[in-house]
């Protein structure tokens, strides 16, 4: 196994349903020098998800997962993991809610990237109701997952300031880049003072 000064890295899964742009910047916060993670292993419940081609490109394990029935692919999520001696699961743009199953297997072991300023915004659609509300900041978060939906422990958190001529998808693609940019700080950060 891989060593970092003389202790392990922790060996991450993150968990993709789409574009794949986070998973792009975990993925190259891994591969720095001295970065205290490993992805070992990409999980998507949608097999056309773009960000598949980032774990391709960096041969890394990817698997798809059938959600058909939740309770069922969980069960399979829960034995993959294990197989592959899963520390920490990175979700970037996992459309699915966990359950309890998982998320009290990994307790405190499950990271979330949300496009909001939680916690304001949880949920669905944030930058319409962001820009409905007239709001002049939003902004976007990594939080430990808990039962309770956005709602876990923030770890880090960055304002965007929304400009009058924003719409939805100037609005989403500011925050795409502050997100990229803070999911590898968040996870250093987590790493650090939880593992
Ligand atoms: C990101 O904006 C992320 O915050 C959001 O999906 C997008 C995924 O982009 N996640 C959620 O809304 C979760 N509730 P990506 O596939 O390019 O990383």
């Amino acid at each position: 196994m891989e060593k970092l000064n003389g202790k392990k890295k922790i060996r991450v899964s993150v968990f993709i349903s789409g574009r794949g742009t986070n998973l792009k910047s975990l993925i190259n916060f891994s591969k720095k020098k001295n970065s205290p993670i490993k992805i070992v292993l990409v999980i998507t419940n949608n097999k056309k998800a773009k960000g598949i081609y980032y774990a391709k490109k960096n041969k890394i394990k990817s698997l798809f997962i059938n959600y058909k029935n939740k309770n069922k692919a969980e069960t399979k999520i829960l034995i993959i993991l294990k197989k592959y001696k899963i520390n920490l699961i990175c979700l970037a743009g996992f459309m699915k809610i966990l359950s309890k199953q998982i998320i009290s297997k990994y307790k405190c072991r499950i990271l979330n990237i949300h496009p909001s300023l939680l916690p304001k915004y949880k949920g669905l659609n944030t930058h319409k109701r962001v820009l409905k509300n007239k709001e002049k900041f939003t902004g976007c978060t990594v939080h430990i997952v808990n039962l309770r939906l956005d709602s876990g422990k923030i770890i880090l958190q960055k304002t965007v300031k929304v400009l009058r001529k924003d719409d939805e998808s100037s609005l989403s693609r500011r925050v795409l880049k502050v997100e990229n940019l803070i999911y590898p700080r968040a996870v250093k950060k987590f790493i650090s003072s939880n593992l």
